[in-house]
């Protein structure tokens, strides 16, 4: 009796977390209302890199998803040792990386990766918190984090400065999403394989759709 009793609880947290997934130039073309019919609600589009680089998909994916009913936000791939956390977050906002809270935006991610471009722990801390707070001062979001357990560990020392201000898009491929670093009680968005069936990688949130859409509102 008690385990059937239990049975709609497992069931309507299966179906609680929301799948998504994110997407850059290397897929040309999507079928972003296949990806909708297929249970898939966010999206996470690749716009800038640096200061000089824009993502030449950006545009029509973004008006793709958008069309399609997606939750939908850019994503900056960080260049730390081109120019300042600043500079970059200005050059992502102003190519498509910023907010409004219109429930169907997500605040713009920025993506560490790589190696850690000959930075030292506290160079990189510094120069995450300075595309952080320039980001939340043009957009009125802290960006989304998004990096492996390995990168933020040897990258910044596992820094704790950020837990408070953004959510964290933990990348690890496989069943669980393992160690949380920075001292983040959980992660947002867990990207959990490089692939998909409508192109780039598997992401699923962390959450039920109303609270996707909190994210996207703020
Ligand atoms: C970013 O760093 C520059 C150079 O150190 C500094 O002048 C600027 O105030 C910083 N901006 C923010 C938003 O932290």
């Amino acid at each position: 009796m008690k385990l059937l009793s239990l049975l709609p609880v497992i069931a309507g947290t299966a179906q609680a977390a929301v799948q998504g997934f994110d997407i850059s130039h290397y897929q040309s073309s999507v079928d972003f209302a296949g990806a909708y019919s297929s249970g898939m609600r966010f999206v996470y589009i690749k716009a800038t890199e640096g200061t000089t680089y824009t993502d030449p998909k950006f545009s029509s994916h973004y008006t793709g998803a958008t069309n399609a009913g997606f939750i939908r936000g850019g994503y900056h791939f960080a260049r730390p040792t081109s120019s300042s956390g600043a500079a970059q977050a200005q050059y992502f906002v102003a190519h498509g990386g910023g907010w409004s809270g219109d429930g169907i935006t997500l605040p713009g991610m920025l993506d560490l990766e790589g190696d850690c471009a000959g930075l030292s722990t506290s160079s990189m801390v510094s120069w995450i918190s300075n595309f952080s707070n320039e980001y939340h001062s043009l957009t009125g979001r802290y960006p989304v984090i998004y990096t492996t357990n390995s990168w933020w560990t040897s990258c910044t020392g596992n820094s704790g400065s950020f837990h408070d201000t953004s959510p964290l898009m933990l990348a690890r491929w496989g069943s669980s999403a393992g160690t949380i670093p920075g001292g983040w009680p959980y992660y947002t968005i867990w990207q959990y394989k490089d692939s998909n069936a409508y192109g780039g990688d598997s992401d699923v949130f962390n959450g039920d759709a109303t609270q996707l859409k909190k994210l996207a509102t703020g």
